[in-house]
C-alpha cells in the first residue's frame, strides 16, 4: 500500500508531439525517494489512453500485483509493455467493478473529457478500498507563464475543434475548479502539489504549423474553420513571442474516507 505520509510525487511532461510522457530529471531523485517502498497493490488507471500515464508512474511503484487500465476506445493488443496488466474497454461512467475491490485508482488529464465527473467520482468512491488512495492529475488552465499559455491555447483550440466535430472535450479547468470539484465529492484527506515540467526543446514553428493545420482539416464549415483559423493566429504569434512550455498540472492524491 501506498505510505501516503507526504505523497509528493509528480513531475509528468505530457507532450503534444506524441502524448508521451517523460518525467522531470530534475525531481527525479526527490520523487524516487518519496515513492520508496510503495507498494499499489491492485491498481485501476481509469481513462488510461495508450497508458502514458501509468507507464511513467508504474515506475515508482516498488511493486503491485495488477494494473487495469480502463478506457472507451479500442486499442490493439500489444499497446501496453507492462507485466501483470490488462486493458478493459470500458465507460469511466460504468465501471464495472465489484464494491472494496482497487487499492490505488489513477485518473490523470481526463477529467475535462468526462460527461458527468460526480457519476465517475461517485463509482471511484464504491470500488476503491477504504484504505485505498485514488490519485488525479490534471493539467490547469490559470497560473501558467507566457510560454505555458501557447499550450493551454493549443489544447483549448483542440478542445474547441473536438467539439465541433461531434466529441466531448472541454477546455482546462482552473486549479480551483479541479479542487473544488474534488473537495466535493472527497472529504477525506487530499495532499497535493502542482509541478512545472522539463523544458520543453523541439517544437519549431513549421512543426507547431503543422499540427495545427492537421486539426483544423477537421473542420469542414468555412465560417467556423475561419474563427479557428483566427484562433490559431493567436496561438501561433503568442508562440514567435514567448516559446512554448508544457503546462504546470496539478497532481491529488486522496485518500478514502472511511
Ligand atoms: C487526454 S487522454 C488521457 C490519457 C492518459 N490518462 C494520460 O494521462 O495521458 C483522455 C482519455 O480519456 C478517454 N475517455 C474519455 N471519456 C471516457 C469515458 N467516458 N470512459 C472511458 N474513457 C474515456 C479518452 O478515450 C482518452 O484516451
Amino acid at each position: 500500500m501506498i505510505n501516503l505520509k507526504a505523497c509528493f510525487f509528480g513531475i509528468i511532461v505530457q507532450t503534444f508531439v506524441n502524448t508521451q510522457h517523460y518525467w522531470n530529471d530534475n525531481k527525479m531523485d526527490l520523487l524516487k525517494k518519496t515513492l520508496e517502498n510503495i507498494s499499489a497493490g491492485r491498481l485501476l488507471d481509469i481513462c488510461s489512453g495508450r497508458g502514458e500515464f501509468i507507464n511513467s508512474f508504474s515506475n515508482y511503484l516498488t511493486n503491485f500485483s495488477e494494473i487495469i487500465c480502463i478506457d472507451n476506445i479500442d486499442l490493439p493488443e500489444n499497446t501496453f509493455r507492462l507485466p501483470n496488466l490488462k486493458f478493459l474497454k470500458m465507460d469511466a461512467e460504468n465501471l464495472n467493478f465489484p464494491k472494496n475491490y482497487f487499492d490505488v485508482i489513477t485518473l490523470s488529464n481526463s477529467l475535462h473529457h468526462l460527461e458527468n465527473t460526480g457519476k465517475v467520482f461517485a463509482q471511484i468512491k464504491k470500488i476503491v478500498k477504504d484504505n485505498g488512495f485514488i490519485i488525479i492529475n490534471e493539467m490547469f488552465s490559470d497560473e501558467q507563464d507566457n510560454a505555458q499559455m501557447t499550450h493551454v491555447m493549443l489544447h483549448h483550440f483542440f478542445a474547441g475543434i473536438d467539439r465541433e466535430t461531434g466529441g466531448f472535450h472541454k477546455n482546462t479547468f482552473t486549479k480551483n475548479q479541479i479542487l473544488e470539484m474534488v473537495k466535493e465529492v472527497f472529504s477525506g484527506q487530499i495532499e497535493l502539489m502542482d509541478y512545472k515540467n522539463a523544458k520543453t526543446e523541439g517544437i519549431s514553428i513549421e512543426y507547431l504549423n503543422e499540427v495545427i493545420e492537421k486539426i483544423l482539416a477537421k473542420v469542414k464549415d468555412d465560417n467556423i474553420r475561419e474563427f479557428y483559423k483566427k484562433e490559431a493566429e493567436k496561438i501561433t504569434n503568442n508562440f514567435k513571442q514567448y516559446g512554448f512550455e508544457l503546462a504546470t498540472q496539478l497532481l491529488l492524491v486522496l485518500k478514502q474516507d472511511i
